[in-house]
C-alpha cells in the first residue's frame, strides 16, 4: 500500500473515476437511498482549487494496482482558523488495514504547518464504520445532526401554502441581498448564533455587511447560486428572518437548504415554517429541475427538525461530528 498526495487537476479520468468509486461506494454502503452525484458531477467539483470553507489538499492511498482510499483535508481560511475539516474514505473491501489511519496521519504534518491544532470529522453515520474507527484513534464525539431531504415530486405542493403571519412579508433574490435590505440581513443572520452547537468549535461566520458581501462572491466564483427568502416585519421593516438555498452549477438537480434563521424577538410567530415553504414555492416555479433538497440540522434543535417535516422533509439518517487534537492524534 502507497501513500501520496493527489492532485485533482493534473490527475488522470481513471484516477478521478476510481476516487468517484470509493467515494460513492463509502457513502452510500452509509446512507442507502440518498442519491449520489454523477461522476462528472464529482469530477468538477474535485477538480475545483477550493472549496467553500478553504482550501483543500489530497491524498490517496494505492493497492492492487489502484486506488482504495482518499483523504481530504480542508483548511477553513475565513474562520475557524485553528482546525480542519477532513474526510477520509476507504474503499469498503480494503477495510481494517490501516489504510485509513494512514491517510489521516499524512495530513498531520500539512495541518501542523498552518497552525491547525484541531481535526474535525463530518457527518459520520452513528453506529457505522467512520464513528468505530474515530473512536479507536482518539476522536470524541461533539455534536450530532439530523440528514433531512425532500423529494420534490412526492411532496404535495399544499404543504408550502402558508399564509404569512400577520404583519409580515417577503422578500426574495438570489445572488446579491439589495443594497437597501443587506444591513438587517446580515443581521437577521447572526441569529443563527442561536442554533445548538452542542460541544462543536466550529463557529459561525460573524455575520457583517462584509462576510455577507464575501459569502456571496465566494458562492459566485465557485459557480453555486444561492436563493434567499426573508421575512420582513412590515410595520418597522426589520429583516425578522432569512433562509438560504444553495444550488450548485455541478449538480444542477439538487437543492442544499442552508442557514435558516429568525431573530429572538421575532420567534413563536411561525415564520421559520414560512420562508422555508416560501422557499420551496419559489424554488419549484423556477427550477422545476430541482427533484430533491437536503438539509443537516442539529440532532437536538427539535423546533427546526419539526418545521422541515412540516414542509415535506424526512429524516434519512443521524451523523456526528468528532473532533481531536492533533496532538492526541499523533501521540496515539
Ligand atoms: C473510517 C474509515 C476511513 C476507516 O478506514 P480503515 O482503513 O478501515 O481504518 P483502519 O484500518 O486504519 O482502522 C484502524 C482502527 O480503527 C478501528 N476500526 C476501524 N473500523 C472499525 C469498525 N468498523 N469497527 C470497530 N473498529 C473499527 C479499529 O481499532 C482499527 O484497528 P484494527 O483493525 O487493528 O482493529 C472507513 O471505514 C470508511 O471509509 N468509512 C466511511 C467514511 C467515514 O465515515 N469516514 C470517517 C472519517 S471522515
Amino acid at each position: 500500500m502507497d501513500i501520496a498526495s493527489f492532485f485533482p487537476a493534473r490527475a488522470t479520468e481513471r484516477e478521478i473515476s476510481e476516487c468517484y468509486e470509493v467515494s460513492t461506494a463509502a457513502f452510500s454502503a452509509d446512507f442507502p437511498g440518498r442519491p449520489v452525484p454523477s461522476c462528472a458531477a464529482f469530477a468538477e467539483q474535485l477538480r475545483m482549487p477550493t472549496s467553500l470553507l478553504g482550501t483543500q489538499r489530497f491524498w490517496v492511498a494505492r493497492a492492487h494496482g489502484r486506488i482504495v482510499g482518499m483523504v481530504t483535508l480542508t483548511l477553513p481560511d475565513r474562520e475557524n482558523l485553528q482546525l480542519t475539516i477532513t474526510s477520509v474514505r476507504v474503499a469498503l473491501g480494503d477495510r481494517r488495514r490501516g489504510i485509513g489511519t494512514a491517510l489521516l496521519r499524512a495530513t498531520l504534518p500539512d495541518a501542523r504547518t498552518v497552525g491547525r491544532v484541531v481535526v474535525t470529522g463530518q457527518g459520520l453515520k452513528v453506529g457505522g464504520d467512520g464513528e468505530k474507527w474515530a473512536s479507536s484513534l482518539g476522536f470524541g464525539k461533539v455534536q450530532e445532526f439530523v440528514l433531512q431531504s425532500l423529494t420534490v415530486p412526492d411532496v404535495d405542493p399544499d404543504l408550502w401554502r402558508v399564509t404569512a403571519p400577520a404583519g409580515f412579508r417577503t422578500e426574495q433574490w438570489t445572488g446579491a441581498a439589495p443594497q437597501g435590505l443587506v444591513a438587517g440581513y446580515a443581521r437577521a443572520r447572526t441569529a443563527i448564533m442561536d442554533a445548538p452547537t452542542g460541544e462543536s468549535s466550529l463557529r459561525f461566520p460573524d455575520w457583517t455587511v462584509d462576510r455577507v458581501r464575501q459569502h456571496e462572491a465566494d458562492l459566485r466564483e465557485r459557480g453555486e447560486e444561492q436563493r434567499i427568502v426573508v421575512a420582513v416585519h412590515e410595520r418597522t421593516g426589520t429583516v425578522a428572518g432569512l433562509t438560504e438555498m444553495v444550488i450548485s452549477s455541478a449538480r444542477p438537480t439538487v437543492g442544499y437548504q442552508q442557514e435558516t434563521a429568525v431573530l429572538p424577538a421575532f420567534r413563536g410567530h411561525g415564520l421559520g415554517r414560512f420562508i422555508k415553504a416560501r422557499q420551496m414555492q419559489w424554488l419549484t416555479a423556477e427550477r422545476p429541475e430541482i427533484d430533491w433538497v437536503a438539509t443537516n440540522t442539529a440532532a437536538d434543535n427539535a423546533h427546526m427538525i419539526r418545521v422541515n417535516h412540516q414542509v415535506g422533509y424526512r429524516t434519512d439518517a443521524t451523523v456526528a461530528d468528532v473532533e481531536a487534537q492533533i496532538d492526541t492524534l499523533e501521540a496515539h
